[in-house]
């Protein structure tokens, strides 16, 4: 069961060592517990509670800003690296809400693996489905987290095969409850042949010692689990064991095989078994697809690609950072890298790192790693940068938003600040920006209506230019090409009234309802209207 990962032979040891990752999970499931502990066994904070403001239950629209910013390190740090037994995690922190699923689906183009937590008590939910999809076009291995086995929850076998048919994914255990809610009494680790106790025997304590068995059933011995409580978990690990595949490596990296382990997040068992696992079979650094060619982490040349852009971080300096995720080398600060979409050098001369609350002058990186990168609006979500080759890294995505308003400016002489503002959200994957070919206000666009909310107390208070949002005569947006450019031509001719620029300059059909959408598709079969498209 336990097999190690290989090491690749031209990977050299310290980019091997590192490991990103990102947490997928619906809201509530316990994120930001697992994260918080997370920072906390891999030695990033001293106390648990440092990550702020859990939940998005209570994240309501109207607070919506201040918990974000009362956050702190969830959210303004967006990365948390630590560092344990040798092995570095990058944790790329995405934001749980549906609404935000734009800057999530980017976040998981820049990570090598990912954890699925769900509530043991609710399985699979609607955002660890629709998170776990994406993970899937993307190959993307991942560790299955079933939190909260403290509380009444589902019976673990029924779990597992709700699971594993869900999502057609086989999975193996690597941890197994002994008793739940208040039956709770621990939990074997099948892979060390332990188990991992309360802290003075006490029911529903925090994790407090592993206890080494020769045999499993040897559960039978500990005081305080009863007959009828370890006959139950001893059964459950051998009809589990029967049914289900054994592990393999292979089928994991493929994203076809999930190790599962069962824990607690709030009271500490299981967190360390999974930065075990995420040392032992997570990859390292993968290699990474460009236009041109595949690029291997351990290549000489530095190469890297932006993934996020964060504007006003810190609310003092009007900052912007680019969050650059490197795939390959070693860098360097003050190194001059060739920002590949403008053709220019660009000397980064003070890139930050994020480490649990604070942020560090990265004098070095390497593929793995994520790098902010301070500038004043050069880089772009999609951006790649290299030592001098001309590539272009593939894989980040626009989708077509859902919801479309018109913006309204209160005071007309703010309209350059506004500009300016919704240039900047739109970086950030808060909002899209439609600008009408034939004049006219700019339409915004985003996947949910909170999106509109964070927009509307950003522009106001970051830029001072209060908003109001009208609605807007269309409904539905898509990206129009055509093998023939006169073709295109004459349909953007035709439809002047209906036709918009997004800041890539790329040409947008807006529709009135999804009923004209399928007509003009009809009526226009040499035109493609596209609900995604790659940026850059
Ligand atoms: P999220 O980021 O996925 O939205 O979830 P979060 O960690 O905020 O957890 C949601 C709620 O579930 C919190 O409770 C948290 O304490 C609780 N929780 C997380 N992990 C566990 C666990 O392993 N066991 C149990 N019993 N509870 C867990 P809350 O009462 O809503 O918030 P709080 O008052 O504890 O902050």
């Amino acid at each position: 069961m336990s097999q190690t990962a290989p090491v690749g032979p031209k990977m050299p040891p310290e980019i091997a060592r590192r490991r990103t990752f990102a947490i997928i999970s619906h809201p509530d499931a316990g994120k930001t517990t697992l994260t918080e502990k997370l920072l906390l066994f891999g030695g990033a904070i001293q106390m648990a509670g440092a990550v702020k403001a859990r939940g998005e239950r209570r994240r309501t629209r109207s607070d919506w800003m201040q918990i974000e910013q009362q956050r702190g390190i969830s959210v303004t740090s967006s990365v948390m690296t630590f560092e344990r037994n040798g092995i570095v995690y990058n944790l790329l922190d995405t934001p749980g809400h549906s609404d935000f699923s734009e800057d999530t689906y980017r976040t998981l183009s820049a990570v090598d693996a990912a954890v699925m937590v769900m509530d043991a008590a609710k399985g699979i939910e609607s955002q660890t489905r629709k998170l776990f999809e994406v993970c899937r076009l993307r190959d993307i291995p991942i560790i299955t987290f079933i939190n909260k086995i403290d509380r009444e929850a589902e019976d673990p076998l029924t779990l597992l095969d709700q699971i594993a048919s869900d999502l057609a994914l086989d999975l193996v255990p690597m941890a197994w409850p002994v008793g739940m809610g208040t039956d709770f009494r621990g939990v074997l680790d099948l892979m060390g042949n332990k188990i991992l106790l309360p802290e003075n025997g006490e029911r529903g304590a925090s994790f407090g010692h592993a206890e080494a068995l020769s045999e499993l059933a040897d559960i039978r011995k500990i005081d305080g689990i009863d007959e009828r409580i370890a006959d139950r978990a001893l059964e459950g690990v051998e009809l589990a064991q029967g049914a289900l595949p054994p592990f393999d490596l292979e089928a994991f990296r493929e994203g076809h095989l999930s190790p599962v382990f069962f824990g607690s997040a709030l009271k500490n068992f299981g967190v360390e078994q999974l930065l075990d696992a995420l040392a032992q079979w997570a990859p390292g650094p993968l290699p990474r697809k460009a236009t041109q060619r595949t690029v291997e982490p351990g290549e000489d040349q530095v190469t890297g690609f932006v993934f996020k852009v964060q504007a006003n971080m810190d609310p003092n300096h009007r900052d912007r950072v680019a969050f650059v995720r490197l795939c390959s080398g070693r860098f360097k600060r003050g190194m001059k890298l060739l920002h590949v979409r403008d053709n220019k050098p660009m000397t980064v001369s003070s890139p930050t790192f994020f480490f649990g609350q604070g942020r560090e002058t990265a004098d070095e990186a390497y593929a793995g790693d994520i790098i902010g990168v301070p500038n004043h609006g050069t880089l772009r979500v999609g951006d790649t940068l290299t030592e001098k080759e001309n590539l272009k890294f593939t894989g980040i995505p626009n989708f077509a938003p859902e919801l479309l308003r018109r913006v309204v400016i209160q005071d007309a002489m703010k309209a350059k600040q506004l500009n300016r503002a919704l240039d900047d959200l739109a970086e950030e994957g808060i909002v899209q920006v439609f600008t009408p070919v034939a004049g006219g206000r700019q339409i915004l666009g985003v996947v949910g209506q909170l999106q509109f909310e964070v927009l509307q107390s950003r522009v106001a208070n970051e830029y001072g230019v209060p908003v109001t949002l009208e609605q807007s005569p269309f409904e539905l947006a898509r990206w129009i090409s055509a093998d023939d450019p006169a073709k295109l031509q004459k349909f953007v001719d035709a439809h002047r009234g209906e036709i918009a620029t997004d800041r890539d300059g790329a040409l947008v059909f807006l529709a009135e309802s999804a009923w004209m959408l399928k007509y003009k598709g009809e009526k226009f079969p040499d035109i493609k209207f596209a609900a995604l498209r790659e940026r850059g």
